[in-house]
């Protein structure tokens, strides 16, 4: 028997990925150069159209042609050396895979490469998790269209489907289905610092406990915050530790870890002088995080300057976080989508907006009922940039920006850190700024460096000598 696909990595994510494509009716083949993980696929799949062999060799020659390969491995050398591996045992036309999370320079340079050796390559996002690659993923590939076009059949079976509709398309040339993961991983970033702000809030302003804000959690995501990581918010907070009388999430060291793709995200924002303030905060306070010991010393010597105010109980304080936390998902996601607006045309990858909402709004960690909304206001108005000013956005943002204002407030004064959810409601205010105070900036600029500076009554490029 040949096989239909391949995957090369077969650890949680490759493994349910495989089992994902073997419950479509696809025969499905896995190798991975750890033996237990071979050994746990066979185990899982028993009674599946799904094997792991031991051997690359053995791995090609049972694929049928042209070969679909798909690898699941960590982003980085790895996928170089796996690479190398595969070519001599690979025929022309065959096709590459790369589903992780790679930095999309790596990928332009892999698919520029691969075409040298006739070797189809598709830099894939694959979003979602285990149970997403298990039930069905949001998946994002860019490259070789032609190599799309012939595993578009077993992609669109795969992944998660939204009112029919599969979450996946095809995003366009070289690295920019990497691209449009990472930025939204950026995005997701983004949206799990602004639920952790809107926790802090209501347990430090509201002095709510762990099952109330549960319970609201819930209640939230029965509305216009529904969202898988509003879903699993709640979840987390109701959860109890087996080894304590008390909730688990107590107990969790606040360090957060990263593997990089946020942060990739706020360098090629910076790159492309695009500004996502949120995402770039939500990177920091990661940052901030890991300063642990330091933010314990500088907490005995600040102490004293944030006595604790009363706590604001009631629905009036739940109903005002819900409404910042809704504007700040909304901004989150337009910076993301702005970032995506500019590098298409940047880096000539040609996306199509209205698709990427598509395939976002099932599978995905960043998935939420907002992207249908996203998706309409992309639809239609390939010039739309940036979604702030879309007529499905506009007027209830503006609604908002009393509530979220209140919110911070009170947060200022009990010195609660929300950078996140300040950097949502500052860009807002900026960009609806006619005049920002930037003349002086200008001014400086070229009082010291003889920069020059344009004015606002008169055409030209001036410079002054100022004392
Ligand atoms: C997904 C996720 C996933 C990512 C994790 C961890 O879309 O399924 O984005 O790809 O690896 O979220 O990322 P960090 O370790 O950087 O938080």
């Amino acid at each position: 028997q040949l096989y239909d696909f391949g995957m090369i990595g077969l650890g949680v994510m490759g493994r349910n990925f495989l089992l994902n494509v073997a419950d479509d009716g696809f025969a499905a083949l896995g190798t991975d150069i750890n033996e237990e993980s071979v050994r746990a696929l066979n185990a899982e799949g028993e009674g599946m159209n799904v094997k792991g062999v031991h051997t690359q060799k053995e791995f090609v020659e049972l694929l049928s042609k042209p070969r679909k390969i798909m690898l699941l491995v960590p982003a980085g050398k790895i996928v170089d050396t796996v690479i190398e591996g595969l070519l001599p045992l690979l025929d022309n036309g065959d096709i590459i895979i790369d589903g992780g999370n790679s930095h999309f320079d790596d990928t332009n340079r892999r698919y520029e490469y691969l075409k040298t050796k006739n070797i189809r390559f598709l830099g894939t996002g694959v979003s979602g998790g285990a149970e997403g690659a298990r039930r069905g993923p949001s998946i994002m590939p860019g490259g070789d269209r032609s190599a799309w076009e012939v595993v578009q059949p077993i992609l669109e079976t795969v992944a998660a489907k939204v009112n029919g509709e599969p979450c996946v398309t095809y995003i366009g040339e070289s690295s920019s289905g990497h691209y449009v993961k990472m930025v939204h991983n950026g995005i997701e970033y983004g949206l799990m610092q602004l639920i952790a702000e809107a926790y802090d809030i209501l347990r430090r302003v509201g002095k709510m406990n762990n099952d109330e804000m549960s319970a609201l959690f819930s209640q939230w995501n029965q509305g216009r915050l529904n969202s898988y990581l509003i879903e699993i918010t709640a979840s987390i907070l109701k959860m109890r530790d087996d080894k304590m009388d008390g909730h688990l999430l107590d107990v969790i060291l606040d360090k957060a870890k990263q593997k990089g793709t946020g942060k990739w995200t706020s360098q090629t924002a910076m790159d492309l002088g695009v500004p996502v303030p949120t995402i770039d905060s939500a990177v920091t306070m990661r940052g901030i995080s890991a300063f642990k010991e330091f933010r314990q010393d500088m907490s005995a010597l600040f102490d004293v300057v944030h006595p604790e105010a009363p706590a604001i109980k009631g629905e009036g304080l739940a109903a005002a976080v819900e409404e910042s936390l809704y504007f700040s998902f909304v901004i989150c996601y337009a910076q993301g989508m702005h970032l995506l607006a500019e590098a298409s045309a940047e880096l000539k990858y040609d996306l199509d907006l209205e698709g990427v909402a598509r395939i976002w709004r099932g599978g995905c960690i960043i998935r939420a009922a907002l992207l249908e909304k996203i998706r309409q206001a992309f639809g239609g108005h390939p010039e739309l940039k940036n979604m702030i000013s879309a007529d499905e956005f506009r007027d209830e943002l503006y609604r908002s920006r009393d509530a979220i204002t209140e919110v911070l407030h009170l947060a200022n004064e009990r010195g609660i850190p929300t950078m996140c959810m300040s950097s949502a409601l500052q860009y807002f205010d900026a960009f609806r700024s006619e005049r920002l105070p930037l003349n002086m900036v200008q001014a400086q600029r070229d009082y010291f460096g003889s920069h020059t500076y344009e004015r606002i009554d008169q055409k030209g490029v001036f410079h002054t000598q100022w004392d």
